[in-house]
């Protein structure tokens, strides 16, 4: 899929932009302060209905406007026009083909993967970012999972407020069984689903990081559910659903006298973490810079191949200011695979680090103070 034309309207420093992109490779240049990352931040919210940078969403908004828009004409086996609309007096709205649509059936439409220089914590990170990694990537390709995933956040904070009141009134404890329920049944389908979507992406990565590293070195990604302690016992095979929740439902009825003392949910997906290895060493503390890298550039290669795998499409692949973060033939090297399989937009304040034949080949436009100037 591919992104065909692209209009914001009073979106962060831009008043009014439209433009129409390449199929290919687009190349957006501009100094410090100019309006890159506002560009690249409208498409993830055309993608995932709602920003990466910020929960406030009239940030959005242009300052001295009252309403924001961003549109795009999406091409894929029909041609979608999206658009989010943020406004200081309504709620926001999601349009898919001008008709207004819930954010579950919206997310899907445009999918994507980001990269920015914040991208290398998905190894150096807390496990919270790996998660959310996860989790953002497989919203773009199942529904069910966003919708289990909403449920299952207001399962834990309802739980959470429970335990909290439950050591002052013992009673609270009685009314904790269906949401122990509701817990284990989600936990599990989400847990599950994320350790198949793990091994895919392992698969992948693997083949990517033999392509990018020079080294012979084995690349792993394992998923670590919250009920292994010792990292030397995580297994490569997805756990069963069902054994999931028997596991959950077992840890709840174990930890009910710590969850009380402590006043929220030890058990569930909140609590795991992604682990990365290199030839079974742990990427996260052995690991050098340059081997983060790789790994790093490796996961997001195996991004755009699971997307492929499970829509039949490659996603718009966003990359903000790799100059910053990856070294010459890094760059080339990521753009270069990307060129033959995906739309790609990137930013950089530099264009003299791209070789010229990448150059020939891009759509380049110049970004000034929120005008985009081919
Ligand atoms: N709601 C808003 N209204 C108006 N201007 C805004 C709004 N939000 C952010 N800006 C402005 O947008 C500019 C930043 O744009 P952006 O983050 O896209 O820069 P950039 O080109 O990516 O720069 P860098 O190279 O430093 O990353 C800043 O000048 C900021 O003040
Ligand atoms: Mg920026």
């Amino acid at each position: 899929m591919y992104i065909r034309n692209l209009a914001l309207h009073n979106f962060r420093n831009y008043e009014h932009a439209s433009l129409e992109l390449s199929q290919g490779l687009n190349l957006f240049v501009g100094d410090n302060a100019q309006g890159k990352t506002n560009l690249l931040e409208a498409i993830y919210v055309l993608s995932l209905s709602k920003s990466y940078r910020t929960v406030r969403e009239t940030e959005l908004i242009r300052h001295g406007a009252t309403r924001a828009s961003v549109r795009a004409q999406v091409a894929k086996m029909a041609t979608l026009d999206l658009a989010v609309v943020v406004s200081e007096a309504e709620k926001k709205r999601l349009l898919v083909n001008e008709k207004s649509t819930t954010a579950n059936s919206f997310v899907g439409c445009l999918n994507t993967v980001l990269f920015i220089p914040d991208s290398l914590q998905l190894v150096k990170g807390s496990p919270g970012d790996r998660r959310r990694f996860l989790d953002v990537q497989i919203c773009q390709i199942d529904p069910v999972y966003r919708s289990n995933l909403l449920k299952y956040q207001r399962v834990l904070r309802q739980r959470n407020s429970l335990l909290k009141e439950a050591w002052d009134h013992r009673a609270q404890v009685n009314q904790l069984p269906p949401w122990d329920d509701q817990l284990a049944t989600l936990g599990a389908k989400i847990i599950r689903r994320r350790q198949e979507v793990v091994q895919t992406l392992q698969h992948y990565s693997r083949a990517a990081h033999e392509t990018i590293s020079d080294e012979r070195e084995e690349l792993s990604l394992i998923y670590h559910p919250f009920f292994i302690q010792d990292e030397n016992d995580l297994r490569e095979e997805p756990y069963g659903e069902g054994e999931l929740g028997s596991i959950l439902a077992k840890t709840i009825k174990e930890l009910r006298q710590e969850e009380i003392r402590r006043g929220y949910t030890l058990v569930g997906p909140q609590r795991d973490d992604l682990v990365f290895r290199l030839n079974q060493a742990d990427l996260k503390k052995y690991g050098s810079q340059g081997q983060q890298r790789t790994a790093v550039l490796a996961y997001i290669l195996a991004e755009l191949e699971l997307m492929y795998q499970e829509t039949g499409d490659y996603p718009v692949v966003l990359l903000d200011d790799v100059t910053s973060e990856l070294d010459w033939k890094r760059q080339m090297l990521l753009l270069s695979i990307l060129n033959e399989k995906a739309q790609t937009i990137v930013t950089t304040t530099n264009l003299g680090g791209f070789s010229t034949e990448m150059k020939e080949r891009a759509r380049i436009f110049r970004i000034e103070q929120g005008q985009i100037l081919p």
